[in-house]
């Protein structure tokens, strides 16, 4: 089993890596794999709201976000990191997010539909639970299951020797691996002795009532 982790900054050895590498190490103890997708410092296009993604695929081939939806096809669950500008997630890790779950829904299989995922985000000092919410909601509309942790999932630090001196933000990153690796395997064991995914309703887009 394989835990796709996005790190959303652009620095690509810094604090949120840090913190992903942390949970990914407390996975690999645990059997699970996993692997961080670096969205690096290049340009990120914003969904524009076309409408024309088309079986699971954004219009915009010039850069990732269809390469990583192909990727979350095979992976069992997900991370996604973000360091925390201005109180909210980065926008580089917005524009992917939006992009890659609303092609999604066009998908004949949706990548994240029922696969477990978790938030973590890094930070100097504030802005820490509403960034975090934000990316929370990219699951809870996906019906993806939250893993959670001991605390709320975050890291202190501008640079990475701050953040492996987070002794709480490190212990609340090896949790969520620890319970990430539980809910996997508990999903597999479910599904060996039958326990199908649900059919949920998908047939109401009520955009106002009358
Ligand atoms: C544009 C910008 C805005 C930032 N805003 C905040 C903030 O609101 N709160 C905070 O605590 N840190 C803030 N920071 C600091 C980063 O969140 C922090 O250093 C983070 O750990 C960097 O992670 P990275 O090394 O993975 O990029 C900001 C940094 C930048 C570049």
């Amino acid at each position: 089993m394989k835990v796709l982790m996005v790190n959303g900054s652009s620095n690509l050895k810094g604090c949120t890596f840090t913190a992903l590498t942390e949970v990914g190490m407390a996975l690999e103890k645990q059997g699970i794999d996993y692997e961080i997708f670096q969205l690096g410092p290049k340009p990120i296009r914003d969904c524009i709201g076309c409408g024309k993604c088309h079986e699971g695929k954004c219009i915009f081939n010039d850069d990732d976000v269809n390469r990583f939806v192909e990727m979350a096809q095979e992976a069992d669950g997900f991370i996604f990191g973000s360091p925390v500008y201005y109180a909210h997630p980065s926008g580089r890790l917005l524009s992917f997010l939006d992009r890659a779950f609303y092609c999604s829904t066009t998908s004949p299989k949706n990548p994240f539909n029922f696969k477990p995922a978790a938030a973590v985000v890094s930070a100097r000092r504030g802005g820490t639970t509403a960034s975090f919410d934000v990316i929370n909601k990219y699951f809870t509309i996906a019906m993806m299951p939250i893993v959670a942790s001991s605390y709320w999932n975050m890291v202190h630090g501008n640079s990475p020797e701050e953040v492996k001196q987070d002794a709480e933000g490190l212990q609340t990153m090896r949790n969520i691996g620890v319970n990430m690796a539980w809910m996997l395997k508990n999903i597999e064991a479910g599904k060996n002795s039958g326990v199908s995914l649900p059919e949920v309703e998908r047939t109401h887009r009520t955009n106002f009532i009358r």
